[in-house]
């Protein structure tokens, strides 16, 4: 595996193996890899003949009290995880590499209709910064695929409305959440839980999948379903930020027009703000 931190160092290996007529899809990550990385670069070896990923824990998604000093960075181990799953090129920039004219300086993207609702309302500017950083990245690594997780929904459906509205060529896959066998979502932050906490945590999926059921079955409406987890999750000791059914596509309240729903819920457990989602 090549490791490289420059931008113009990852253009002139790209360059090369765009040369050979080699096809390249790309991981983009923040580290502290887990099996849900693992398995979207499993997914991405399926689909090129090279692999690249970054490692890069984006300080313009973060707000200013949010926990960007202490995001867990692990670079030995993501190497050494990145390697045995034959990864070709790992990128892993400092941040002067990536904003030189310093973080408030750098022009912004903004996916409006999507950026400011749900996780946008409790974190202004998140996803901003996401969708700035990752059009950089995809800019700069020309892949013919990308892949993200549907774990972060939201950053999914605003990844690839912005890939449209910008007609960046880079063709955006989505890749199913990888869960403990107790069915808590992957995360970096779950490491934020403590063993008491950890225990507790699987409920979010539970509660998630009930309601799933409860939306299928027809008996309830999208209020009551969503008033009601929110009740289960305070109860176990959650702390909702939201909880809500959407349209899976547009993100917005479901209407006449919507084909498949999605749940969506954010929630405090002690300091890990947990994330998850199922679709109806
Ligand atoms: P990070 O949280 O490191 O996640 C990197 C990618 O892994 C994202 O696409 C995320 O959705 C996916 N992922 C995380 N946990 C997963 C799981 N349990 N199952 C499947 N996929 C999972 O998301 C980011 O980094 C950043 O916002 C980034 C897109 C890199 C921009 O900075």
């Amino acid at each position: 595996m090549k490791a490289v931190a420059r931008p113009a160092e990852l253009r002139q290996i790209l360059a090369e193996w765009r040369g050979e007529g080699q096809r390249v899809a790309f991981v983009p990550t923040m580290g502290n890899l887990h099996a849900g990385h693992g398995h979207l670069v499993r997914e991405a070896s399926k689909r090129a003949d090279r692999v690249v990923v970054s490692v890069f824990v984006n300080p313009l998604q973060f707000g200013p009290k949010e926990d960007f000093d202490r995001y867990p960075r692990t670079p030995e181990e993501d190497g050494t995880l990145l390697k045995g799953l034959n990864v070709d090129l790992l990128f892993s920039p400092s941040v002067p590499d990536m904003y030189p004219r310093g973080r408030n300086s750098s022009t912004l993207v903004d996916v409006p209709d999507l950026s400011g609702i749900l996780c946008g309302e409790f974190r202004p500017g998140h996803f901003v910064g996401v969708a700035t950083v990752v059009a950089m990245l995809l800019n700069l690594v020309q892949a013919d695929c990308a892949l993200f997780g549907e774990k972060d929904f939201q950053q999914l459906t605003i990844i690839r409305r912005m890939a449209e509205d910008l007609l960046m060529p880079t063709e955006i896959i989505g890749v199913p959440t990888i869960r403990e066998a107790d069915g808590l979502a992957m995360s970096s932050r779950n490491r934020y839980l403590s063993a008491t906490e950890r225990v507790i945590a699987p409920q979010l999926y539970a509660t998630l999948s009930a309601t799933r059921a409860a939306l299928a079955s027809g008996k309830s409406g999208i209020e009551a379903v969503e008033a009601q987890g929110r009740t289960i999750l305070t109860s176990h000791g959650f702390r909702p930020d939201y909880f809500s059914v959407r349209d899976a596509v547009t993100l917005q309240v479901p209407g006449p027009e919507t084909l498949e729903r999605v749940i969506l819920v954010a929630a405090w457990l002690g300091r890990a703000r947990l994330l998850d989602n199922v679709r109806v």
